[in-house]
């Protein structure tokens, strides 16, 4: 049995806690690989790490070789596989994603040198602290080592929650709703499109047949999902992003579905005329370890200005992530 490597940073946090025990089960890397788990948090957090790593090693997980911790990112990172980085602060009500820029990027300018110089050559990352494109696209930058295409963000959550509420409006098991598309950055600007989705193998717009849902209320449900779950736990979500971490990751090492498509944060290519060089939500289909642009889907007029729309944002928020980070150098 292969042995991978995985990091959490912010592990001490509430999306830690959810996704530690899922990872230790095989959800992310599956269930034919063995586990080495890193743990990264900042010192403040280093007695809270503690109590979850003993938590982890008393639940016996079979899959599981080593669990340790860490305050120190070049630590953390040594021989990393997968890096799942959710280290951060999370926003609060009221708030939008890009709110907690001023924090959050400073510390993936820092982190993307110790997974540039410890991490595995081949090291697959996925970043979940928001705003996770723009801090993608920071790390990106200040990792010129890594190639691109391993350097990810989470978007399937949003996937996630597309496809259930296409479920529970056509009263379908989620597992027959397939192929939503997210376009775009993780915030309120997303595209959520239903255009190429199938609910029992046949066109989503037909099943539910009625357009004014489906180009009003289903968008702005899923858009702002992660505010409502603010306002009503007080906390953002947890077990949900840690379950679509686990999807994204095992997707990516073990390939989609034949015929199925999932979302995830990439680097642009210029694909759909989106800018070059942002990280930006794609459809996509993984194999070989790799994830691929779907090419040649037809785009209306509406999903244009929509994509657009979310693109724009993402240039914007980019821009101000880098002055953010000159004013504090
Ligand atoms: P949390 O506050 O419960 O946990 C975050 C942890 O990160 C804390 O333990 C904190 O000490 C740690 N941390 C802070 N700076 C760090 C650093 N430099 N290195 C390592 N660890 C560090 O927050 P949470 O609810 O777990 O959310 C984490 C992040 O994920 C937030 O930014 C949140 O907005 C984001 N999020 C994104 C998605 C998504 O779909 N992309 C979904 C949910 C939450
Ligand atoms: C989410 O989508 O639930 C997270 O990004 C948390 C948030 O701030 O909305």
């Amino acid at each position: 049995m292969k042995t991978t490597t995985v990091l959490i940073t912010g592990a001490a946090g509430q999306i830690g806690y959810a996704l530690a025990p899922l990872v230790c089960g095989g959800h992310a890397t599956g269930r034919d690989t063995r586990v080495k788990l890193r743990l990264l948090d900042i010192a403040p957090a280093a007695e809270a790490l503690d109590g979850v790593k003993m938590e982890l090693e008393d639940a016996a997980y079979e899959l599981v070789e080593s669990v340790e911790t860490f305050v120190d990112a070049d630590e953390a990172c040594d021989g990393v596989d997968v890096a799942i980085m959710v280290g951060g602060f999370p926003r609060k009500e009221g708030m939008e994603r890009k709110d907690v820029m001023g924090k959050n990027v400073a510390i993936y300018k820092a982190q993307a040198s110790a997974l540039a110089t410890k991490a595995s050559p081949e090291v697959k990352i996925v970043v979940v602290a928001n705003p996770a494109n723009t801090n993608a696209g920071i790390l990106m930058r200040s990792a010129p080592g890594i190639p691109k295409e391993n350097i990810t963000c989470l978007t399937r959550l949003d996937h996630n929650r597309a496809l259930a509420q296409l479920a529970l409006r056509s009263n379908t098991p989620t597992r027959d709703v397939r192929n939503a598309i997210i376009w775009g950055n993780h915030s309120s600007s997303q595209y959520p499109d239903v255009n190429h989705a199938t609910i029992c193998g046949k066109p989503a717009r037909e099943v539910i047949a009625d357009d004014v849902f489906l180009d009003g209320e289903f968008v702005d449900v899923v858009r702002k999902r992660g505010a409502a779950i603010i306002k009503a736990r007080k906390l953002s979500s947890a077990l949900s992003a840690a379950s679509s971490v686990c999807d994204h990751v095992y997707d990516w090492l073990n390939g989609t579905a034949e015929g199925v498509t999932t979302s995830m944060g990439v680097v642009s290519d210029g694909s759909y005329g989106i800018p070059e060089g942002i990280v930006y939500s794609y459809p996509v289909t993984c194999s070989g370890g790799k994830w691929s642009i779907v090419q040649g889907l037809t785009i209306d007029d509406r999903s244009r200005r929509l994509m657009d729309e979310s693109a724009t944002e993402l240039v914007e928020e980019l821009e101000m992530a880098t002055q953010c980070l000159a004013e504090s150098t």
